[in-house]
């Protein structure tokens, strides 16, 4: 394991068992420092934080990074902000992308990181989301949106069963109505009708039984 995460885990240890054991789940079971490796310097967005560890790291990584974390989720966001207390280039809050756009960011963020959330929202929504995401960003601004690939495999069948029982079952995740996984080439499209150039498309599935990909994008020059 990485000093790094090795340092955010850390920052969870004092939270009760059963959010300690998710956060650690989500340590090794999504590609997060390799995100973290593609995010830049200066004002980031987490959108949708969940308890926040990929904020921790990006924060820890990059002190020259403010992270601004966002979940509508109020138990994860206090989650978050128990991990996160003390690291001052961090700010959780509670809310959606909308809100955030709503409170005056439009245009601030060099950066911002959606991981894993998209499919949690109605296919309809998708392209409001997208385009709220691409209006915090400052020209140049970078989107890294990391999400489970829809390839048919059977890594992408165990990846729907997983979410079923976290969001049906279990409802440790909150879902916004939807549970899509598209496969790359539409995803693609997807972004580019939200106003996004994609960069590059990473794959990130090895050494996981989840096939992740990751988006590397910019808002399109008109
Ligand atoms: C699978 S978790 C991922 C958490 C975190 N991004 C990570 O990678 O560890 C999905 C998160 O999306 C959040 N979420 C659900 N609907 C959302 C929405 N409409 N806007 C923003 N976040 C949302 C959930 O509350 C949950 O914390």
């Amino acid at each position: 394991m990485s000093t790094l995460l090795e340092q955010a885990l850390l920052r969870y240890d004092g939270l009760p068992v059963a959010e300690r054991f998710h956060v650690h789940a989500r340590a090794f079971s999504a590609p997060l420092s390799a995100m973290v490796a593609r995010t830049p310097m200066g004002v980031v967005a987490d959108i949708g934080c969940g308890h926040g560890l990929l904020s921790t790291l990006l924060a820890l990584e990059g002190p020259g990074r403010t992270v601004h974390g966002v979940d509508p989720d109020p138990r994860k966001v206090a989650w978050a902000r128990r991990a996160l207390a003390g690291q001052p280039n961090v700010r959780i809050e509670e809310g959606t992308v909308e809100e955030t756009l709503d409170r005056g960011a439009p245009g601030r963020f060099d950066a911002a990181v959606v991981c894993d959330v998209l499919y949690l929202l109605p296919e309809e929504k998708w392209a409001g989301f997208l385009s709220t995401v691409r209006g915090l960003l400052k020209p140049g601004g970078r989107l890294l949106l990391k999400e489970v690939e829809g390839d048919g495999s059977w890594k992408h069948r165990k990846a729907l069963a997983q979410e079923w029982v976290m969001v049906s079952l279990l409802g440790r995740t909150k879902a916004s109505g939807g549970m899509a996984l598209k496969p790359r080439a539409e995803m693609t499209r997807d972004l580019e009708h939200a106003g996004f150039s994609v960069r590059e498309v990473v794959d990130l599935g090895q050494g996981y039984t989840t096939p992740h990909v990751l988006y590397v994008a910019e808002p399109s020059v008109p």
